[in-house]
């Protein structure tokens, strides 16, 4: 007896240990602390307005020079080391005009590869700053295009498979927005006054001030940080000094979609998402963002009033991702006399939007894990061959019960249905990145109208970073009729120079 008691015990004992182990675990993963920051912030710090990116003509060309560099930040905890474009932090706002032709100048001054994606902007893959178009340290990548879309808030960031979230948290990202030659009327647009870039970010400081870049062990979900920065800034205000302010909203954050409402519960006008103004303004009492989403927000404020950006819990249960947390963002100051401004018109833009009457195929794309359809990311495949011309629709299941965001280059694309139903009016217009919930589907329409390449790919991917980085991405390449993918598709070519 005695000979077997002591195997049975040890048995006993491994299995009772991971038995505790794994309720722990369901504990831990159930019961992450909820972040509240409601009343809390002090909003003691004017909100930095990203300055506006210089350029030159050269050869009938607006060429932009753009350095990617090693800063310092305050975060509030002394010296934060952080990385920035032609700066400490995040990188100027970069203006372009529908129908001009531009050059990008990178120039990688890190010590580390990394890459420049155009996110939302319609461009040859070549040109898109990819996982395949990578700078090395010391070296300078120059793509061109000529800008071919409405006017639209886009943004630009990193894209080097596997540290694209470490890369963007650590600060590289910006606003690139595309003007109209001619633009819309009676919205207002004079910058870092009445039309203000709200970068929304969230960080996870250790007590010596610098980045903890480490999501925990149990956060499959990725990072979430209890500071948030806007534009950099923490615990920002906004004099305002018009009656109505145009707020451009972008959710850089690696994981946390932000549901932003005001503190006083009015509502505020809609005028854009991702790729463009709505066709006529919407009037929402909140605005949900999951990672990479942008929305152009008019807020009306009366003289003397003080409002307060807030985010609360977001409509799923992603806890794990930050979706109930509440947490204040911006407090935004009128002044005791407002400019007048010009009421909102009634109308806003023509849609371009993609016909799904049109289109000729429908592919699946199953989100679970950190895969698409099973397969997680593989640089030297392609997933999926769309013929140049084409209109298609595109249906994205979330298989598990995580939270996705799913984003698609090149394109612009029209949100045809979520589980079945058409789309509220905040997702009815130009789309490049949308919130897929758990055990959602949402189709979508997209045309393929230019930029053929058979050895260029372009990604589509969940913008949650870890997600990303671990593999729920893959990748597409526009051919022409009959033309095949070549078969050193995406090999990594030499395209930056030092
Ligand atoms: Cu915002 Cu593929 O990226
Ligand atoms: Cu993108
Ligand atoms: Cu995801």
């Amino acid at each position: 007896m005695r000979r077997l008691a002591k195997p049975l015990a040890v048995v006993l004992a491994v299995v009772l240990a991971a038995g505790v182990g794994f309720v722990a675990w369901i504990v831990v993963a159930t019961l992450r602390v909820t972040v509240d920051t409601v009343g809390e912030v002090e909003f003691d710090t004017p909100l930095a307005i990203p300055p506006l990116a210089g350029s030159r003509l050269v050869d009938g060309e607006r060429v932009f020079d753009l350095d990617l560099d090693e800063g310092v930040s305050d975060f509030g905890r002394g010296r934060t080391p952080t990385w920035g474009v032609n700066g400490d932090y995040l990188g100027p706002t970069i203006r372009v005009t529908r129908g001009e032709r531009v050059r990008m100048r990178v120039r990688n001054d890190l010590p580390e590869t990394t890459t420049l994606h155009w996110h939302g902007m319609h461009l040859p893959a070549e040109a898109d700053g990819g996982p395949h178009q990578v700078v090395e340290p010391g070296a300078v990548w120059e793509p061109g295009w000529t800008v071919d879309q409405p006017a639209a808030t886009l943004w630009y960031h990193p894209h080097l498979h596997g540290a694209t979230a470490a890369h963007v948290y650590r600060g590289l990202a910006g606003l690139l927005l595309v003007d109209d030659p001619v633009p819309a009327t009676g919205l207002p647009a004079t910058y870092g006054v009445d039309d203000v870039p709200v970068i929304l970010q969230d960080k996870k400081l250790q007590d010596d001030g610098t980045l903890d870049e480490d999501p925990g062990s149990f956060q499959s979900a990725g990072l979430t940080g209890d500071t948030i920065v806007v534009n950099g800034t923490v615990g920002p205000y906004l004099d305002v000094t018009t009656e109505l302010v145009r707020l451009r909203l972008l959710n850089a954050s690696s994981t946390r979609p932000y549901a932003v409402a005001l503190s006083s519960g009015d509502s505020f006008t809609m005028v854009a998402s991702d790729g463009g103004l709505l066709t006529a303004p919407v009037e929402l009492d909140r605005i949900q963002l999951s990672p990479g989403e942008r929305a152009e927000i008019v807020v009306r404020l009366e003289p003397g009033e003080i409002a307060t950006l807030r985010s609360g819990p977001s409509d799923t249960g992603d806890r794990m991702a930050g979706g109930a947390d509440r947490l204040d963002l911006l407090q935004l100051r009128a002044g005791d006399r407002l400019t007048p401004s010009v009421p909102l018109p009634a109308r806003l833009a023509d849609p371009e939007l993609p016909d799904p009457g049109a289109a000729t195929r429908t592919r699946t794309f199953e989100l679970s894990g950190y895969a698409i359809n099973d397969r997680p990311m593989d640089l030297g495949r392609i997933d999926d061959v769309v013929t140049l011309g084409d209109t298609e629709i595109w249906e994205i299941t979330n298989a598990d019960g995580g939270s996705h965001s799913f984003h698609v280059h090149d394109v612009q694309f029209r949100v045809v249905d979520v589980d079945g139903t058409p789309p509220p009016p905040e997702l009815a217009g130009r789309k490049d990145t949308v919130w897929v919930r758990p055990d959602e589907t949402v189709r979508i329409a997209l045309s393929f109208t230019d930029h053929a390449s058979a050895r260029w790919p372009y990604m589509y991917h969940c913008h949650t970073l870890r997600h990303e980085d671990n593999g729920m991405m893959g990748q597409f390449v526009v051919v022409r009729p009959g033309e095949e993918p070549a078969s050193d598709v995406g090999a990594p070519g030499g395209h930056a120079h030092h």
